[in-house]
């Protein structure tokens, strides 16, 4: 591509072009034959807006309130691991990015880098994402994450077991990253990523590695995704009284479920599939997010298939608070670091700008499902020939 990446799908391809297929496939890969991926993404062509005319809208604002700290756009960096194979020190430069951008970023708990680099190379707002493998070594990174600053902790809870990446056990994909012969042809192939990684070396899991000490036990445990399966709502009851600020569960795809967990004491809820990395038939959060709303009021996030700011404005006029972005984001770290993280970010907020213009509305907050309408044949018809 010659001229400048204009949407997420540009930098996808930036993306595709710099990392060797290996790494590629681990961040585009799905679980069974991918039909999850593609359902997120059907879901949002069967909602239109529905404009309103003649409004004023020369003055228009795209910043959010969320547990009373504003923030510039709806929008949050999604937790994911292992941006180090991306790009060198990606975490930092996802959190540098969205400091940029005025928005919260999201460390996993499979960082590269530590809680305790992130949190000392920016001043922005930070959250913590927590996978538990054993309570023990949850205990000890929610107080690591807590000592360090971040604002909120993030209990996902979608990865009781591993989801069965196909692509992932066919390039024989793990960390540590190995030379195989097959990634060392893929490398020459991809010398931009190839000399980051000479320079660098290939990064590890940074929560469980410190100068002193290699937890090469909580290394494999988070890289073969083995949790602890017993986690159940009491263990739930447990964390929260280890996390004294906002809580949230990702990962939930029920009303009900999102109703319990306020009921046990979180703050906010995530609805997500986990962009059909571990479920490939699960529902998209998109299709319970009318529902949850109605049932209860504390913020609701969602993610999942989000390429686009019309996918966003459509979610939040359904009643999400905001919405996390995975892919997109890491296809512009991907093609170009921090730059392309920020420009995502900003190709984003534009759109969402652009699609509350279009439908005449001038802030999130009065955003309704009123702006929206879902596709069926009957829409077609007067009412006199139903
Ligand atoms: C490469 C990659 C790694 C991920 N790692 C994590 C993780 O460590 N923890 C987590 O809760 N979710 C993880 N996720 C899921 C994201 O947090 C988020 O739910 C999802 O990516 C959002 O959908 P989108 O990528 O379509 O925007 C990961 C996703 C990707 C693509």
């Amino acid at each position: 591509m010659s001229s400048k990446p204009l949407d997420v799908f540009d930098y996808r391809k930036l993306a595709r072009r710099r990392l060797p297929h290996i790494i590629f496939d681990f961040l585009e890969g799905g679980v069974d034959d991918e039909k999850g991926l593609a359902h997120n993404r059907a879901v949002f062509e069967r909602l239109f807006f529905s404009p309103h005319r003649f409004t004023n809208i020369s003055k228009r604002d795209i910043s959010i309130k969320l547990f009373g700290r504003k923030q510039a756009a709806p929008i949050l960096i999604a937790p994911t691991g292992m941006n180090g194979v991306l790009w060198h020190n990606g975490d930092i430069a996802l959190a540098q990015a969205a400091e940029q951008a005025g928005i919260p970023f999201l460390l996993s708990t499979a960082s590269s880098s530590s809680i305790e680099e992130v949190a000392g190379r920016t001043k922005g707002d930070k959250w913590f994402q927590l996978y538990v493998m054993s309570r023990a070594i949850a205990e000890k990174l929610v107080a690591r994450a807590l000592a360090a600053g971040y604002s909120r902790l993030v209990l996902t809870t979608d990865v009781a077991v591993n989801g069965n990446r196909e692509r992932d056990a066919r390039n024989n994909f793990g960390l540590p990253v190995k030379y195989t012969p097959s990634l060392l042809l893929d490398g020459i192939k991809h010398p931009a990523w190839s000399m980051g990684f000479l320079i660098h070396g290939m990064p590890t899991l940074g929560n469980f590695v410190s100068a002193d000490a290699h937890d090469t036990q909580s290394q494999a445990a988070v890289m073969s995704r083995q949790m602890d399966a017993t986690f159940d709502w009491k263990a739930l009851r447990w964390l929260r009284k280890l996390w004294p600020r906002e809580l949230l569960v990702k990962g939930i795809l029920r009303a009900e479920d999102a109703v319990r967990a306020i009921g046990e004491g979180a703050d906010g809820v995530i609805l997500s599939n986990h962009t059909g990395r571990q479920n490939d038939f699960a529902i998209s959060p998109m299709q319970v997010l009318a529902e949850t709303r109605s049932k209860i009021s504390q913020p609701i996030l969602i993610d999942s298939g989000f390429r686009r700011g019309s996918d966003i404005v459509k979610a939040l006029a359904l009643g999400a608070d905001a919405v996390l972005i995975g892919h997109a984001v890491l296809y512009g770290l991907a093609a170009r670091g921090r730059a392309g993280a920020a420009d995502v970010l900003q190709i984003l907020c534009r759109e969402i700008d652009n699609i509350l213009a279009q439908i005449g509305c001038t802030s999130i907050a009065d955003l309704s499902p009123d702006y929206l309408r879902e596709d069926s044949r009957s829409l077609l018809l007067p009412d006199t020939a139903r």
